[in-house]
């Protein structure tokens, strides 16, 4: 069985690569372009690279990636390949257009092309990992989004997101493709990259920076350990499921000010130091056009596949910031 996995050296896609590499899979090929976001030593655990293919490429690249694709005749296709920062849309989102929604287009006519040669013996599958941000916006009594709610994005990376997987959706309609989408909440765990809030927070403490939390810091996401995501990934590759898409949450809403404290509580324990990194939290003006709740209800995966979330939060969160204590001290 061979696996292509685009943008797999960033933070998620490199922790699905672990998992194929654990769980045997003969042909792993990674397409990633090594943004700055994306990191090879994430990927120092495979040992093995007579089954390991990596080819540094934009997805826009078609030809290339036409070629890459002829070469190695993969089963799945998984696309983590984005531009993941929120605040970076903000600022243009011209980058985001171009990976997330014509990267997108580029990968699902190569798909289009290499299923309509296949011998259809094999169940080839698409998978685009997109996100809950897709969703848009809860209130505090709302219920958790379902595969039922309509999208509604508000910045530009989610707008990005939502119309690639508007695309999917067009292809499903209208090419009967083997494609699948799974829309995830925030997660965590090793390997991400310093931007993003956990290991900033962690970052910021050990360096005596400031910690800045938007608003008031009362925004609330849903958390998931990366290895769980990369499990339900794992279940819907494997499954006869097509055509659909799937929540994945990790059944953990939590406001950012209380996931700051407690990675602060966890650095002051771990250092065994009496220092509250708390006093470095600094509030500062709002991101423009904030969601203020996501919130996932993953039952259709849990139900269809007999998924769960395993990681325990506070094991994980501790092992998390363990991981980044470890890697920014050396830095
Ligand atoms: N991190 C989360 O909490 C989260 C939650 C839900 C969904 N997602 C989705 O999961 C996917 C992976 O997210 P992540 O957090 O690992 O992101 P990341 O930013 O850590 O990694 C993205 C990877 O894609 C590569 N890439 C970017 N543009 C490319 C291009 N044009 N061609 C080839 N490679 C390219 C980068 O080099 C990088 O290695 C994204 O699609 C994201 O939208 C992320």
């Amino acid at each position: 069985m061979s696996v292509i996995v685009f943008g797999g050296s960033g933070f998620i896609g490199s922790r699905f690569i672990k998992r194929l590499y654990d769980i045997g899979v003969e042909t792993i090929i990674n397409i990633d372009k090594l943004s700055y976001a994306s990191d090879q030593s994430n990927l120092d655990f495979i040992e093995n690279k007579k089954n390991y293919f990596f080819y540094k490429e934009d997805i826009n690249n078609k030809d290339k990636i036409r070629d890459i694709i002829e070469k190695h005749n993969p089963k799945y296709f998984i696309n983590f390949a984005a531009e993941t920062h929120v605040d970076n849309s903000i600022e243009s989102s011209y980058e985001f257009i171009k990976t997330n929604v014509l990267g997108v287009q580029v990968l699902l006519d190569l798909f289009k092309d290499y299923y309509s040669k296949s011998n259809k013996v094999i169940h080839h599958k698409f998978i685009q990992v997109s996100t809950d941000e897709v969703y848009g916006d809860l209130t505090i009594t709302d219920n958790p989004f379902s595969e039922e709610n309509k999208y509604s994005p508000n910045n530009p990376y989610s707008a990005s997101k939502a119309a690639g997987d508007h695309l999917v959706f067009s292809y499903i309609n209208t090419y009967k493709l083997p494609l699948v989408i799974t829309n995830c909440s925030n997660n965590y765990g090793p390997n991400q990259h310093r931007e993003k809030l956990i290991p900033k927070t962690v970052y910021s403490a050990l360096h005596n920076l400031r910690i800045p939390i938007y608003g008031d810091g009362t925004n609330i996401r849903d958390w998931i350990y990366v290895d769980d995501h990369c499990d339900a990934l794992i279940r819907v590759m494997n499954s006869k499921c097509n055509n659909t898409h799937f929540n994945i949450g990790g059944d953990c809403e939590l406001e950012n000010i209380n996931l700051v404290k407690q990675i602060c509580n966890i650095l002051s324990d771990k250092l065994n130091n009496k220092a509250d990194f708390k006093t470095l939290i600094s509030f500062v003006p709002d991101r423009p056009g904030h969601d203020y709740r996501y919130a996932i209800n993953s039952s259709f995966i849990k139900e269809t596949l007999d998924w769960k979330p395993e990681k325990e939060f506070k094991k994980g969160l501790s092992e998390t910031v363990n991981f980044y204590l470890k890697k920014f001290q050396t830095e």
